[in-house]
């Protein structure tokens, strides 16, 4: 019998997004179970699959035949992802194909130029909108790069790596501060000569890599949401079953331990390269607490739901260094600002972040998503925490990443 506080995740979608992608070249067939089944990770498929890849989906695990990816025949629509846009475009890149790529209006406004940048110096032939979607990429030859990005990106250090897979000689990358490293970890583990040291180093055309047979972990940031309820609510606890516990995603769990909530980490082991293990949350009250802002990249996801957890807490929380959480699926520091303020919190809002004094009493209002998951998601739970009635405009979105969040919202607060 499932426990009404135990609960299993679907897969980390960041790694889903790169098992899918990888697995399309490899020598032979990958099996990728407990994937993402969220819209983000099926665009990739998609995308994938109108350039040749074969998949098939047996009793849930999708199962990819590398071979050699060819033209779409018509525009790779990334819909809402932007994982999906810019791992693409360099992966693409690097593989010779011509493309042309498009997505939903909120990911039609989101920056390529980050992407597009490195790839043009490493001769990538491209038409943009004004550094954003619609791209279509030209076959060009591309050579390696050494790169010094000027931000923390997973997203365009993926695009640059993935890139390098198919170009000639070494490809060297840095970023200003550590972003997700799943994409170094899975090349690792797919056999491809990959350093990872001051600088990340990618040795281009090597041999096909070695197909994967990967149960992903359950994804970290949607469980994110789940500890968050257990830490806010007294009398709550929730257990966390095979999440993925790579360092570059935890933080926000360290966090929530520092703000006061009782954690425990659990039966760790190793996976494909990834960590992965089980956490307990209870509740304890919580104190405010000021983020690193290099630690940013660490729980830059996870910001929305921090806000929420802020206004109960004591004290003063402060993010700052988080500009990039203007350039998300929507302005996130605006669309976190603006309801926390209809809903009656003392928030200040900055250019890079946002300061919330708690604990504050929520009132019901009409909280606008902007068609955001991690809006929609976080705002769900901060309805909660009022006596009033709250509309959430559009809570459906929450099916990008986490399809079975108000299933499992329900089953915690019952
Ligand atoms: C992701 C990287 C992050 C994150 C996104 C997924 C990835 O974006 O916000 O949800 O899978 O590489 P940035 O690296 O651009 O900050």
């Amino acid at each position: 019998m499932i426990q009404n506080n135990t609960f299993s995740f679907d897969g980390d979608k960041s790694l889903t997004h790169r098992a899918f992608i990888l697995s399309s070249i490899a020598l032979g067939k990958s099996i990728i179970k407990n994937y993402a089944s969220g819209k983000d990770c099926i665009s990739t498929l998609n995308c994938l699959s109108k350039c040749g890849l074969k998949f098939s989906n047996v009793k849930g695990e999708i199962r990819i035949n590398g071979s050699k990816l060819k033209d779409p025949s018509q525009p790779l629509d990334c819909g809402n992802s932007g994982t999906t846009a810019r791992l693409l475009i360099g992966f693409l890149a690097g593989q010779g194909i011509n493309a042309t790529f498009t997505g939903d209006s909120s990911l039609q406004n989101r920056p390529m130029n980050r992407v597009l940048k490195p790839l043009s110096k490493m001769g990538l032939k491209f038409e943009c909108n004004n550094g954003k979607l619609p791209i279509k990429i030209y076959k060009s030859n591309l050579k390696s790069i050494k790169y010094e990005s000027p931000i923390a990106s997973a997203q365009v250090k993926s695009a640059v790596l993935l890139a390098g897979i198919g170009a000639s000689g070494t490809t060297y990358y840095k970023e200003p501060i550590i972003s997700r490293d799943h994409t170094e970890k899975m090349l690792q583990y797919m056999g491809l000569n990959i350093k990872v040291g001051e600088f990340i180093e990618i040795e281009g055309q090597q041999a096909q890599p070695q197909p994967i047979n990967f149960q992903i972990p359950g994804d970290i940031s949607s469980s994110s949401f789940i500890a968050s309820v257990a830490a806010l609510f007294p009398g709550k606890e929730a257990s966390l079953k095979s999440v993925l516990l790579n360092t570059t995603r935890t933080y926000y769990l360290h966090i929530l331990q520092k703000m006061g909530a009782i954690i425990q980490f659990e039966n760790q082991r190793n996976t494909c390269n990834e960590i992965i293990g089980d956490v307990k949350i209870s509740h304890k009250q919580l104190r405010g607490i000021t983020i690193d802002p290099e630690k940013v990249p660490f729980l830059i996801d996870e910001l929305p739901i921090l806000s929420i957890l802020a206004t109960q807490a004591i004290g003063i929380t402060k993010v700052t260094g988080a500009e990039e959480l203007r350039v998300k699926e929507s302005d996130r520091i605006n669309a976190i600002c603006k309801n926390l303020k209809k809903m009656g919190v003392k928030v200040e809002e900055l250019k890079d972040g946002f300061i919330i004094e708690g604990p504050n009493e929520l009132v019901g209002t009409r909280v606008e998503t902007f068609n955001d998951h991690r809006i929609a998601m976080a705002f769900s739970i901060a309805s909660l925490l009022t006596n009033g009635q709250v509309e959430i405009d559009n809570s459906k979105c929450v099916s990008i990443s986490y399809p079975n969040f108000f299933e499992h919202i329900k089953r915690l607060t019952q």
